[in-house]
């Protein structure tokens, strides 16, 4: 008999002095992605400084390397202006994706969002991923974007569905990467 012995990765809060292996792995992540600006790292340095970080959690691997990341941050997600979190941007490194790592961290992150009492979280991405957690399109929208990457995920049983534009924290807008 063979036992799974599961991801080899623990998932932790940011603490201070992860800021930098957060900026590394999230520029490695994204940086073969067509669909990529190149801005995430500095999303995540523009929510930490704004106070919009509500939730920052890394992947260490077996000898505390970070080797992934995610990040949770207020949205209005249609008419619901509290309780709505993006889940986002979330990064593994490249020589650990499709071990488990990512399904850690978006386990790990809506189970504390939920926690926490989030009436649901939002995202942009593609449904072949997120569907696999639970996450659901067809409500909210996103500028021009395709109405299928903008879904939604209701993490409390009295929370209503979001019907609407999803709106993300001002740390989103800049194109720039200052
Ligand atoms: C997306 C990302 C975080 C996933 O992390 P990962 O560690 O490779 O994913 P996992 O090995 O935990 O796989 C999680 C599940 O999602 C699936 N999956 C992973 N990447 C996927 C993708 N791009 N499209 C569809 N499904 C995907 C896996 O098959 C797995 O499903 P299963 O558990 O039902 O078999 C990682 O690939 C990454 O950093 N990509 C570059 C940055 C990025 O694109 N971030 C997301 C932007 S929306």
């Amino acid at each position: 008999m063979t036992i799974d012995p599961g991801p080899p990765v623990h998932i932790r809060p940011e603490a201070s002095g992860d800021e930098d292996a957060v900026r590394a792995v999230t520029t490695v992540a994204f940086a073969p992605m067509p669909f990529s600006d190149g801005s995430e790292p500095h999303v995540i340095d523009r929510l930490r400084a704004d106070g919009e970080l509500t939730l920052s959690l890394v992947a260490e691997d077996r000898h505390g390397r970070i080797i992934g990341h995610i990040a949770f941050s207020p949205v209005v997600a249609g008419g619901s202006t509290v309780g709505w979190y993006g889940l986002g941007p979330v990064s593994v490194d490249p020589a650990h994706q499709g071990t488990g790592v990512g399904r850690a961290l978006i386990e790990a992150g809506l189970a504390e969002m939920a926690r926490r009492g989030a009436a649901g979280c939002a995202l942009i991405g593609d449904p072949r991923l997120y569907s696999r957690f639970g996450f659901v399109s067809g409500a909210l929208s996103h500028e021009e974007l395709p109405p299928s990457l903008v879904q939604h995920l209701l993490l409390r049983e009295d929370a209503a569905v979001p019907v609407g534009e999803l709106r993300f924290a001002s740390a989103f807008d800049h194109a720039d990467q200052s």
